[in-house]
C-alpha cells in the first residue's frame, strides 16, 4: 500500500546526489514528497533525479529536480532556496546534508586552511541555508534537519577538525530550535554511526587493507552492520512527517556503535 504521508511537501536536500543525501531523496519522494536536490556533480545529481523521477512516474505521486550548487559558495546557496520556492511557491523541510570526511590524519598534518575549507563546506553552508530559507519555512510551520555525526558526542581518532564542524552542527542545531520555536519552525540533528555510502568506500579504497577497513567499519556496531541510506532516510523523513512535538534533539543512528566499554587505548 502507497504511503504518501509527504505529499506536496517540497524539501530542499544538500548533497542529494549520493549517499545519505540520496537515501532522504528516494524515502521522501516515496512519501510523495516533491525534493530539489542539490550537489557540486552535475552528472551524478541529473542521474539520480531521472530515478527519482522516474519513481514518482510510477507511483502516481512525488517529483524531483536538481539544481547544480557548490554548497562552497554562498550565492550559489541562495540561487537553490530561491530556485526551489520558483518551483514549488512553498518549502516545507531543508535538510543539510552535503558534507565530508577528510582523510584521518593527527593534527600537526592538518593546515589551518583545510580546516578553514572544512568549516566553510561542513558548518557555514548549513547556517547559510538555514538563513536564506527560514523566511520561507516560517510561512509553512516547517522544518530543518542537519546531519551531524555520532562522532560529535564520541570523538574520533585523528578526525579534529572533521569531529570539530559535526560538534558545531549539532550545537548550533539547538541555538537555532530556541530562536524558531516561536516560528512554528523545528530544527533536529540526525548523527550517523557507520552508514555505507560512496564517502565510506572511498575509505575502504584508500586502506591498507580494505577488506580488514571494511570488516572493522561493520564491526563498530553492536549490531555488526554498517546502516545503510534508506534507513537514515526514513529516520529523516519520520523527523519532518511525524515527529511534530521534536526540536532541537540530536537523533542517533548508530546500530549501537558508542554502546558498552571496548578495549580504547592503543598501549
Ligand atoms: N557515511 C557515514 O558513515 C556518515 C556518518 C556520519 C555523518 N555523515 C555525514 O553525512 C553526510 C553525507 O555523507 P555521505 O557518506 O553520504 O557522503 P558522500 O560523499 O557519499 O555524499 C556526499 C554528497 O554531498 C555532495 N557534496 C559534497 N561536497 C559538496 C559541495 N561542496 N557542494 C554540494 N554538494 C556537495 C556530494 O556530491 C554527494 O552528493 C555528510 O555530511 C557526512 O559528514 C556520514
Amino acid at each position: 500500500m502507497a504511503d504518501f504521508r509527504y505529499e506536496n511537501k517540497t524539501v530542499i536536500i544538500t548533497g542529494g546526489s549520493r549517499g545519505i543525501g540520496k537515501g532522504c531523496a528516494q524515502e521522501f519522494v516515496r512519501a510523495g514528497a516533491k525534493v530539489v536536490l542539490c550537489s557540486n556533480d552535475r552528472a551524478e545529481g541529473d542521474r539520480t533525479c531521472a530515478d527519482l523521477k522516474a519513481l514518482a512516474l510510477r507511483q502516481g505521486a512525488g517529483d524531483a529536480s536538481f539544481v547544480y550548487c557548490d554548497v562552497r559558495k554562498t550565492e550559489e546557496i541562495e540561487n537553490l532556496i530561491q530556485t526551489a520556492y520558483s518551483r514549488h511557491q512553498k518549502i516545507d523541510c531543508l535538510i543539510n546534508n552535503a558534507g565530508w570526511h577528510p582523510p584521518h590524519k593527527p593534527i600537526d598534518d592538518f593546515s589551518i586552511e583545510e580546516f578553514r575549507d572544512l568549516i566553510d563546506l561542513n558548518l557555514i553552508s548549513v547556517f547559510a541555508a538555514c538563513k536564506f530559507a527560514l523566511p520561507y519555512l516560517r510561512q509553512v510551520r516547517g522544518n530543518i534537519i542537519n546531519i551531524a555525526s555520532l562522532v560529535a558526542a564520541m570523538g574520533q581518532l585523528h578526525a579534529t577538525t572533521y569531529v570539530a564542524t559535526k560538534g558545531a552542527v549539532a550545537a548550533f542545531t539547538k541555538a537555532l530550535a530556541i530562536d524558531e520555536a516561536a516560528n512554528g519552525v523545528r530544527v533536529n540533528s540526525v548523527s550517523p554511526g557507520n552508514i555505507y555510502t560512496p564517502l565510506w568506500q572511498e575509505a575502504i579504497d584508500a586502506a591498507a587493507d580494505p577488506a580488514q577497513c571494511r570488516a572493522d567499519g561493520e564491526a563498530a556496531q553492536v549490531m555488526g552492520r554498517m546502516g545503510t541510506i534508506e534507513e537514515v532516510g526514513r529516520l529523516c523523513l519520520f523527523i519532518a512527517a511525524e515527529a511534530t512535538f521534536t526540536t532541537g534533539v540530536d537523533h542517533r543512528i548508530s546500530g549501537g556503535a558508542e554502546l558498552g566499554y571496548g578495549r580504547k587505548s592503543r598501549t
